[in-house]
């Protein structure tokens, strides 16, 4: 691995070991402040490397730059766009075993599930460029509209927004800055990125890959720093043009907030149930729901979060969940352990303040409950009841907890009462059924027989309530990253000009 490292170009870390510079105007600069932020391995404390803690005048600089690229990106073609995005897939794919390394130090991720972020991030620039040049206008006649005529015709196309800021997560730190920087890019946006502290390594790379597929110098920029510090400045800045945030539904509200008449792109946090019913094949909802709930040790918005069985099924469907999470490998990502460390102790401290509020007030505690520095054993809890603080708070961390519910209707009501409404399942032979619950509830998606889950990446991904706000999917994020430019012709004297134009 660390051989393959080697291959990465030098200048791009810095002498003094794993420090790395940001990335703005096309070349890697060094923060004026002299501060840079330490990043530790979740899983046993060791430094991984060092960012730049960037200054807001810095900030200022990178946003001004991207505003005055605009015009250079704005002017290449569509093809020219798409084939920069294709060589960028090329490039992430060709490194897909360092990158994922150096994600899997940074932020604790098995590293098979880190070599397939990056790979699958490749595939979503790829995606994008075949998309974007599947862009159309439309021409509309005004006759649809008493006292119009054909004479009025409106032609739309549709032109980029500006800057756009990025600000990707902790837990898909390449693949979710990378589906937003694609779109951007496709649909002719400069791109300021500001990667969340903990993961800010590995998208420091799309500067390289970027520069390397052909972008010019300040259409892509990457500025690292405390958000607490820079955040609210980027997107605050009258120069950004839109924000595209995934992160918690607290910061998405606060963001929401502040930024003012900006469009917002939002992919926020869930509590997504999985409604069991009596008929559902048992085997694969056990196998959906263990996956679900435990990748990357629940680490992920789309992760399961609540089980509602009902009654005819609820002990054989929870004995079979628990034999099969008591098989989970815990320990090592370097070892594609299936549950690995949280992001933080702070984190864990959370995670553990719900197991005790769970069983305080009555919980089953059916296995886990167990924690080893940043790892907390997965924790199934049943006969948890609207009362406990898990039934509706979003843990992203190994716990799970059962609801028994006695029908649809219990079910669907304890979906629709969660603050978040991002995703939901229903398990059941039962197609009409399944249709027929999976219309009332309240949430972007509903997975009927699987888990919840953001791709294929161009699926439209989108949450209600406090979940999100836009959506997401390869077409839907260059859609939300442009606006349409209309153009109207008033046509006059159309049949006395035609019958006027002869040349004899
Ligand atoms: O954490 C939020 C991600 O959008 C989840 O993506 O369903 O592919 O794990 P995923």
């Amino acid at each position: 691995m660390i051989e393959e490292l080697e291959k990465i170009p030098n200048s791009f870390v810095m002498r003094d070991g794993l420090d790395f510079k940001f990335y703005a105007s096309g070349s890697w600069k060094k923060s004026s402040s002299g501060k840079t932020i330490v990043i530790k391995n979740p899983y046993n404390d060791k430094i991984v490397g060092a960012v730049q803690a960037c200054t807001i005048e810095e900030a200022d600089k990178v946003i001004t730059m991207a505003n005055e690229s605009i015009e250079c990106w704005e002017e290449k073609t569509q093809r020219e766009r798409a084939d920069i995005l294709m060589k960028a897939a090329n490039l992430i794919k060709e490194w897909a075993n360092p990158l994922g390394y150096i994600m899997m130090k940074e932020i604790g991720k098995p590293i098979k599930s880190a070599v397939s972020e990056i790979i699958r991030t490749s595939e979503l620039f790829e995606a994008t460029a075949e998309a974007g040049l599947q862009q159309e206008g439309e021409a509309i006649y005004g006759d649809a509209f008493k006292g119009f005529s054909k004479d009025k015709m409106s032609i739309t196309y549709r032109v980029p927004l500006g800057v756009i800021l990025c600000i990707g997560p902790f837990n898909y730190p390449f693949n979710l800055t990378g589906s937003k920087i694609a779109p951007a890019l496709m649909a002719g946006n400069t791109v300021v990125v500001k990667p969340p502290s903990q993961g800010a390594i590995s998208p420091l790379f799309f500067g390289l890959i970027l520069e390397k597929a052909g972008v010019p110098p300040g259409v892509f920029n990457i500025i690292t720093g405390k958000g607490s510090e820079i955040g609210d400045y980027l997107a605050q800045h009258p120069l950004v043009d839109m924000v595209a945030f995934t992160g918690s539904s607290e910061t998405g509200k606060h963001l929401a907030s502040v930024v003012g008449m900006k469009p917002l792109l939002l992919e926020l946090g869930g509590k997504d149930a999985a409604i069991v019913l009596n008929d559902a094949n048992l085997e694969l909802t056990a196998d959906a729901i263990v996956s679900g709930a435990f990748s990357y040790s629940g680490q992920r918005c789309t992760a399961v979060k609540r089980v509602l069985p009902m009654p005819g099924i609820a002990d054989k469907l929870i004995e079979l969940v628990k034999k099969k999470t008591l098989n989970l490998s815990i320990g090592d990502p370097e070892e594609n352990a299936t549950i690995g460390p949280l992001i933080s102790s702070k984190q864990c401290d959370f995670v553990q303040g719900l197991i005790d509020d769970a069983l305080r007030k009555g919980g089953t505690l059916l296995c886990g409950n167990k924690r080893e520095g940043n790892i907390i054993w997965p924790t199934l809890i049943d006969n948890v009841t609207i009362e406990m603080r898990i039934a509706w708070e979003e843990p992203f961390g190994p716990i799970l907890p059962f609801i028994r519910v006695n029908s649809a209707e219990e079910a669907i009501d304890i979906s629709n009462k969660s603050e978040y409404g991002l995703q939901g399942m229903i398990f059941t032979e039962n197609i009409d059924l399944a249709f027929n619950i999976a219309q009332e509830l309240e949430v972007g998606t509903v997975q009927i027989n699987g888990k919840s889950e953001r791709g294929p990446d161009h699926f439209p991904f989108l949450g209600t309530k406090s979940s999100g706000l836009g959506t997401q999917g390869i077409k839907y994020s260059i859609e939300a990253m442009s606006r349409p430019k209309g153009i109207v012709l008033n046509l006059s004297e159309k049949g006395k000009l035609i019958k006027e134009c002869k040349y004899d």
